[in-house]
């Protein structure tokens, strides 16, 4: 039975999702204990599995191989991470979930979206997030930043091509549209105090106000 708050942050490569996440937790922590965690990771085997898909000399690695692999890491985080955090009545914050899989494996590389769903369902018995805040940003912009801020770390899907990563962003868009009610959309490309004042205000809203 879940007690906590579950809030997921999504976008594409580059969009700030993990500055934002940092300058939230200190308004967050008013209103309870905050767990911040990511995927693929949070945990240590979610973080092997994560060597696994990340590092740049897996080229040869297949679409569904990735795919179950992301897939694999969110049980684990699920059962080892989310779930108690959630059961612990905390604010659970998580850096990507089920929507990146459908963004970047069925609209990035192109595999079924019904399938995603599927194995999105099977690895979190059907466990969505109360609020998803997709921070959206313009794919050529989000690479730039990626570019500024990470020098030479750069994994296996950061040098895929600006096709793909154009794709994953309308991919965000579609999911967007189909759940508006989930998934609520804030314009990355501000300055970043104004990005935080917006995401703040969606989640005081939803969670703070009554
Ligand atoms: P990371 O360095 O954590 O990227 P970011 O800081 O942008 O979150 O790398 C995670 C990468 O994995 C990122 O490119 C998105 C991708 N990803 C998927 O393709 N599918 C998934 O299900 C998840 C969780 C992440």
């Amino acid at each position: 039975m879940q007690k906590g708050i579950f809030i997921s942050v999504e976008g594409p490569d580059g969009a700030g999702k993990t500055s934002v996440i940092t300058q939230l937790l200190p308004r967050l922590a008013d209103y309870g204990k905050v767990v911040t965690t990511r995927e693929p990771g949070g945990v240590p085997i979610a973080e092997k599995i994560r060597e696994v898909i990340l590092n740049p000399e897996h080229t040869g690695m297949d679409d569904k191989t990735e795919l179950l692999l992301y897939i694999a890491a969110r049980r684990q985080h699920l059962k080892e991470r989310i779930e108690p955090a959630l059961e612990a009545g905390n604010i659970l914050l998580v850096d990507r979930f089920i929507d990146s899989s459908v963004a970047y494996q069925g609209f990035g590389r192109g595999l079924n979206p019904a399938d995603i769903d599927w194995l999105n369902h099977f690895a979190t018995d059907g466990l969505v997030p109360d609020l998803t805040l997709y921070f959206d940003i313009d794919v050529e912009e989000g690479l730039a930043r990626i570019a500024q801020t990470r020098g030479h770390e750069v994994n296996r899907l950061d040098m895929e091509s600006l096709g793909l990563h154009q794709r994953v962003r309308e991919g965000y868009l579609s999911i967007l549209n189909k759940q508006p009610d989930r998934l609520v959309k804030i314009d990355a490309s501000q300055p970043l105090e104004q990005v935080v004042a917006d995401a703040w205000s969606v989640i005081e809203t939803r969670f703070f106000k009554d």
